[in-house]
């Protein structure tokens, strides 16, 4: 038997992508005020800013887009898609919204008010942004294990009973409900295990409070309890999605991870107790209940792609994928969150730039560097995204400083990887003339998106 895992799909349609030369890159980048974010795509040679929207869609899907049914009210694509949601998820009710955010914000208005404290694993920072801007205190409350970047763990995403117990027994008053994010983005693209997501829906249950999951990553999730948890197996990846749904009450996707789509988002509700209130806000914010701010096609090539992500033989693939890149880093020295997460690949900066205060913001040093030597755009999940100015003019900064490298869905090839792992060790080999940062301007919320950045010298 050969040993390779190959990719499972053919290239029917391709997209060129553009080499720059290091000179073009370094006045590209000053440009974009040393933030990846305002470059161009087209000046990027492999973009890993994000899995979300990113992917290639199969040839079904683009045949499943002539068949979108644009009528406002009560288009067919809205039943179909209602239908394959119910089968996957179990759950009765569902509200298309135009992506995962607007799902947060619709359930999130509709559920908390001012004071209240939703726990979670992690939130994701458009959670976190749309629950504080509602006057809600996210707590993260990910397992310790889920902090050491280099501790090999199989569900590094699992939440810490304990500390959800103490704060329902403590603040359970101003708890309106659970949540929890699988597969954990935030903390390295990291799996929840089933027991855990039983244990802590039980837990919820007993004070009265319901469950939702963020579900952006469902499918990554359940093949990696396929893969790690005993029991599992020789179980369908689609039955334990369908068990891992079983223990919520609702949930939010965004489609543009396991939905395998461009565009798209819903929220999932077990039963009817919030859906006035929630479709009164849909209407508002988004759309008439059966389109939500999505087009009729996106509809169809949503129901397609959630059925497509759920293939075992293409999670198996793009599990590996990560795992792969991971083996070279580890080769070459460069330190990464173990095991490597379903998605994406989180460099650990501080391995590479040990002696770097994190005033100077290392995760993002490290992302301008991956850019300057090879064209490749990661992510910054660091002390830019999640650290804070107060208004006293201190700043707080995160536990990680990790530049994630996320993979678009059934886009880039093997050779890619390798490409991008010859880069990396590169950057290593210069670390010493790696520049840090200072921040010069940046918005109240989500700052990493608009903030721009001058070079410390
Ligand atoms: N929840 C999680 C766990 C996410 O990863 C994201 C998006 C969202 C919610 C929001 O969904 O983008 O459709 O509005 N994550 C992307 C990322 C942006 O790059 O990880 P959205």
């Amino acid at each position: 038997m050969p040993k390779t895992m190959i990719e499972p799909f053919r290239i029917k349609s391709v997209e060129p992508i553009r080499m720059t030369s290091r000179e073009e890159r370094t006045r590209l980048l000053e440009e974009a005020k040393l933030n990846v974010f305002k470059l161009r795509a087209e000046d990027v040679l492999i973009d890993w800013l994000t899995d979300s929207g990113t992917g290639a869609m199969s040839s079904r899907q683009w045949g499943a887009i002539m068949e979108g049914d644009e009528s406002y009210a009560g288009a067919r694509s809205f039943y179909r898609l209602e239908a394959v949601i119910r089968k996957i998820t179990g759950m009765q009710h569902f509200v298309p919204t135009h992506q995962g955010r607007a799902a947060e914000k619709v359930l999130f208005t509709a559920l908390c008010k001012k004071g209240n404290l939703v726990p979670n694993n992690c939130h994701f920072d458009t959670t976190r942004a749309n629950l504080e801007y509602l006057g809600v205190e996210a707590a993260d409350l990910v397992i310790p294990e889920g902090l050491q970047p280099g501790l090999v763990h199989p569900f590094k995403g699992d939440i810490d009973l304990g500390r959800v117990e103490a704060l329902l027994k403590a603040e359970g008053g101003r708890i309106p409900f659970g949540m929890l994010t699988v597969t954990n983005n935030t903390g390295g693209g990291q799996p929840v295990s089933m027991a855990n997501i039983r244990a802590y829906a039980k837990l919820l249950k007993q004070y009265g409070k319901p469950l939702i999951l963020d579900i952006c990553r469902f499918a990554e999730n359940a093949m990696f309890i396929k893969m790690r948890e005993p029991g599992y197996a020789n179980t369908p990846v689609a039955e334990i999605a369908a068990e891992m749904f079983s223990y919520a009450d609702g949930a939010t996707m965004s489609a543009k991870k396991d939905g395998m789509v461009n565009i798209g988002g819903f929220i999932v509700l077990r039963d009817d107790r919030w859906l006035d209130d929630i479709r009164n806000n849909l209407i508002m914010m988004e759309g008439f209940p059966t389109y939500g701010g999505l087009a009729g096609r996106d509809l169809e090539a949503l129901a397609v792609g959630l059925e497509e992500g759920l293939d075992e033989d293409y999670l198996r693939y793009r599990l590996r994928t990560a795992e792969y890149l991971g083996d070279k880093l580890e080769a070459a020295g460069i330190g990464f969150v173990k095991p490597t997460g379903g998605h994406a690949v989180y460099l650990d900066a501080r391995t590479v730039l040990p002696s770097m205060p994190v005033a100077h913001y290392p995760a993002w040093a490290l992302c301008n560097a991956l850019y300057l030597e090879g064209g490749i755009r990661g992510v910054e999940i660091g002390s830019v995204m999640f650290g804070k100015r107060l208004d006293d003019g201190s700043e707080t900064y995160h536990k990680m400083e990790l530049l994630r490298l996320a993979f678009p869905r059934r886009m880039y090839t093997q050779s890619h990887f390798d490409y991008a792992a010859e880069v990396i060790a590169e950057v290593k080999e210069r670390a010493a003339s790696i520049r840090g940062v200072r921040i010069t301007k940046q918005p109240k919320f989500l700052r990493h998106f608009t903030a721009e950045f001058s070079w410390v010298d």
